[in-house]
């Protein structure tokens, strides 16, 4: 059962779901999605207090829209502060959750104790992905979020036929669709921009040395596992796993391996085992 809180940030007010006592660790959600998309990870509030928000422009935080990565990165720290969040967190983000905890562990490193990265990558957009998003943003203002559903959807999830057998997969795909129509058009075009001028980390995160977890999906489409593969060669102090079965939206598509990836790495996150973290 979540608690639900709504907690000051920059100009707005963030909705934040809670569960679990302990070690805290957040749920940075993916594009255009909401808190929601973690649903089959309500399980690990056995283990961690979990902290679950809706980022600006999304979910119960709609009064307010994104405008960079780095806006989104402050929030999470606000809205930890906010809850009284006095020990770094584990930080986990899917797709554009994982840019945001990309920005968080550089703009708020005393917050981080370590990352989950999934599904996403540490370079900006080509400039041909970014007029791609601006076109996708001027279709969504003329076609609403429909649009947006009918081409997000088959590109979110794996596209194999043992993936689109998964007896869960009716449901994944009817959550998505129904999360992505609630969301209200200008935060999905603000994302958009946001998302297209977000800048690449590469450099930044050769410096992160917090233990990391890369998970990508085998079938990714949007981030395929070459994204992670890269982050697993320049940051100091990761683990990589390539989930099968799974595409865009990993946690969703395969939660029972997705889950247990999560204790494993809180329990011995690299660098703690077979080897120390190399010095700054
Ligand atoms: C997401 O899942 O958050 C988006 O696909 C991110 C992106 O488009 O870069």
């Amino acid at each position: 059962m979540m608690t639900v809180h709504h907690v000051p940030a920059a100009g707005t007010t963030l909705t934040v779901h809670t569960a679990g006592a302990g070690r805290p660790l957040v749920l940075l959600h993916g594009f255009p999605l909401d808190h929601r998309m973690w649903e089959s990870q309500t399980a690990l509030a056995d283990h961690v207090r979990l902290i679950v928000p809706d980022l600006r422009g999304f979910g119960g935080s709609a009064a307010a829209v994104a405008t960079s990565m780095e806006q989104l990165a402050d929030d999470v720290a606000a809205l930890l502060a906010a809850l009284h969040v006095t020990t770094p967190a584990v930080i986990c983000g899917l797709s554009m959750g994982g840019y945001v905890a990309q920005h968080l562990a550089v703009r708020h490193p005393d917050r981080v104790a370590a990352l989950v990265l999934v599904d996403t990558k540490l370079e900006a957009d080509t400039p041909d992905a970014r007029a791609a998003r601006a076109d996708l943003a001027a279709k969504v203002g003329r076609l609403g979020q429909g649009i947006l559903a009918d081409a997000m959807i088959p590109r979110l999830l794996a596209g194999s036929a043992a993936a689109r057998g998964l007896p869960h997969r009716a449901a994944v795909e009817e959550t998505l669709r129904r999360t992505i129509l609630e969301q209200p058009v200008a935060s999905i075009q603000a994302a958009l921009g946001a998302l297209g001028s977000r800048p690449d980390m590469t450099e930044a995160m050769r410096h992160v040395r917090v233990p990391t977890l890369l998970i990508a999906g085998a079938e990714d489409a949007i981030t395929p596992p070459e994204c992670l593969e890269r982050a697993e060669e320049i940051m100091p102090c990761t683990r990589l796993l390539i989930v099968p079965h799974a595409g865009h939206m990993t946690p969703l598509e395969t939660p029972a391996v997705f889950n247990a990836a999560v204790l494993e790495f809180l329990r011995h996150p690299p660098g703690t085992l077979g080897g120390a973290v190399p010095p700054a």
